[in-house]
């Protein structure tokens, strides 16, 4: 039976973005690589009109969606569309073909839905134009910035985009202003040491002992320097160090991810963690080269923006509809290169029946539920008539 909601959408467009949304997540491709995604998702909007198509940043996609009034703000709504180097394992008739390669994050629903939103744009306009924007390379936080060099945003007033999640059922909503994803920094620590034969560990300076000194300690940047009330991630993900089992190596390189939700918190992470790598290096009597790598800043929504967003699910999905975000979420979301330099609003979209269980994204098993398309789409649709006719207002 179809809700209220899909009924916004006509039975041919319904069935063609939930083939559209089947096709793309059996044919994922990663960051950049994108280009069979691209081609479907242009052949997808190439039927709309009136809408003109141009291709940025290699595999993304802009359709330009004509306003009523010509002249007025023109507002941006955003899908991303690449894939994770996870090898997918849902069980799906529709699961990745692609070996090693998965949309576990739901990129594929997103890219379906900024597809849905312009179907439902062509067909009742917002005031301004509507550029609807596919963004490849999200996963490795690049494809904003290539987005934004391009200059196709140029004239945007307002940028709205949003994420499934499974922790909300479809047709919850997540809009409202503050802190809505993290900073993502990642580091590099590379210890130079000396090495020497396994049985003569004083004829070396060990840099596996270091590296092992220097994880510890880094644990103590959020249990002892930051503060408590604020949310703060340090994580080591990789570490590298010798080749044999009777060989002190001379080299151990440590990397990892920074998350926090403000900007003090932010620069506090990446200052400790080369006080202590550089220090404790230092101590024992080695070197350590450590590299921060800027990703996304966090996404804190402004006021008014996510009251648009909030007006926009009230009206598609009723009061309900509207969820609080509870807990901070410290994923990045590259979306927030965008809002360093448009104002605009990132939702959290639903994703999961009553009945299904919290699987979370970057997972072999991650899958975003169907409905959450038409949500995603009606959301995303709504929100930019809502800000084209309030910036048009002034
Ligand atoms: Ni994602």
């Amino acid at each position: 039976m179809r809700s209220g909601l899909e009924a916004l959408f006509s039975p041919a467009t319904h069935e063609a973005l939930v083939a559209l949304r089947r096709d793309l997540h059996q044919h994922p491709e990663l960051s950049f690589a994108e280009t069979r995604t691209a081609a479907a998702l242009e052949a997808a909007l190439a039927a709309l009109q009136p809408v003109t198509l141009q291709r940025i940043a290699g595999t993304g996609v802009v359709a330009r969606i004509r306003g009523t009034t010509p002249g007025a703000p023109v507002v941006a709504v955003r899908g991303d569309i690449d894939a994770l180097p996870i090898h997918e394992a849902t069980g799906l008739a529709f699961a990745s073909v692609n070996a090693g390669v998965m949309h576990a994050c739901g990129h594929d629903m997103h890219a379906a839905w900024a597809v849905g939103a312009a179907h439902l744009l062509a067909e009742r306009p917002a005031a301004g134009d509507v550029l609807v924007v596919l963004q490849p390379a999200e996963e490795t936080g690049e494809g904003a910035a290539a987005v934004l060099a391009s200059g196709a945003l140029d004239d945007v007033a307002a940028i709205f985009g949003a994420h499934v999640d499974r922790r909300f059922i479809v047709g919850q909503v997540v809009a409202q202003a503050g802190p809505l994803a993290a900073s993502a920094d990642t580091f590099e620590i590379v210890i130079t040491g000396r090495g020497a034969h396994g049985a003569r560990p004083h004829e070396s300076d060990d840099p596996v002992v270091c590296a092992a000194a220097i994880i510890t300690a880094l644990q103590t940047i959020v249990a002892r320097r930051v503060n408590p009330a604020t949310p703060a991630v340090v994580t080591v993900a990789t570490v590298h160090a010798g080749t044999a089992l009777n060989v002190i190596p001379g080299h151990a390189t440590l990397g990892g991810t920074l998350r926090a939700v403000d900007p003090d918190t932010r620069a506090l992470l990446a200052t400790e963690v080369r006080r202590l790598a550089e220090g404790i290096a230092s101590a024992h009597g080695l070197t350590a080269a450590v590299t921060l790598v800027l990703g996304p800043p966090p996404i804190v929504n402004p006021e008014r923006p996510a009251a648009w967003a909030r007006q926009a699910v009230e009206s598609v999905l009723g009061a309900d509809a509207v969820v609080p975000l509870g807990i901070t979420n410290m994923a990045g979301e590259d979306f927030a290169h965008y809002m360093e330099r448009i104002p605009g609003c990132f939702m959290r979209i639903g994703a999961r029946m009553p009945n299904e269980p919290v699987i979370p994204a970057h997972t072999p098993q991650f899958d975003a539920s169907e409905g959450s398309l038409f949500v995603g789409a009606a959301v995303l649709a709504e929100v930019a008539r809502v800000a084209s006719a309030e910036l048009k207002r002034g």
